[in-house]
């Protein structure tokens, strides 16, 4: 029994760390320093249409890419440099990485699948 009371805040403590490990990378992908990641790359990074507007070849869309698959260096690398509609981001390899590991825990399933599908 007493030693169950030492384990368990060891428990609760690794679980909420682990928690807001997660809660951290949602923070941030949702509101990175004003413009969010959400608002180009879905809720979950799946990608989305940002604007759809008419010219001479008919109607376009400028979309943001799906990054579920992106590793975490393409996503390292990409924060980082200029784009033609995504903005640059200075945020620190721990804040990116927090972003990439809470894609990769709300895309577990999505990526689950993939991996059963491909045989590497
Ligand atoms: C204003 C819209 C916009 C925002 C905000 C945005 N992106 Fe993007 N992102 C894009 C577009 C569009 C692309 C496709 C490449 C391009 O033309 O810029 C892209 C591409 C990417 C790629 C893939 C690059 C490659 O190798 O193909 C990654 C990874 C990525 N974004 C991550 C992020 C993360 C993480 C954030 C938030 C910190 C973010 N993006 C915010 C629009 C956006």
């Amino acid at each position: 029994m007493r030693y169950l009371c030492l384990l368990l805040p060891l428990f609760l403590f690794s679980e909420e760390s682990f928690i807001s490990h997660y809660e951290y990378g949602e923070m941030l992908y949702n509101s990175p320093r004003g413009v969010s990641c959400e608002e180009c790359h879905g809720k979950s990074g799946e990608g989305k249409i940002i604007v759809t507007y008419q010219d001479i070849h008919g109607k376009e869309a400028i979309k943001g890419a799906d990054i579920r698959r992106k590793t975490l260096d393409e996503m390292l690398k990409s924060v980082s440099t200029y784009h033609k509609v995504m903005p640059r981001y200075y945020l620190t390899d721990k804040e990116v990485e927090a972003i990439y590991d809470y894609l990769k825990v709300k895309n577990q399933k999505y990526l689950d699948t993939l991996d059963n599908n491909q045989s590497k």
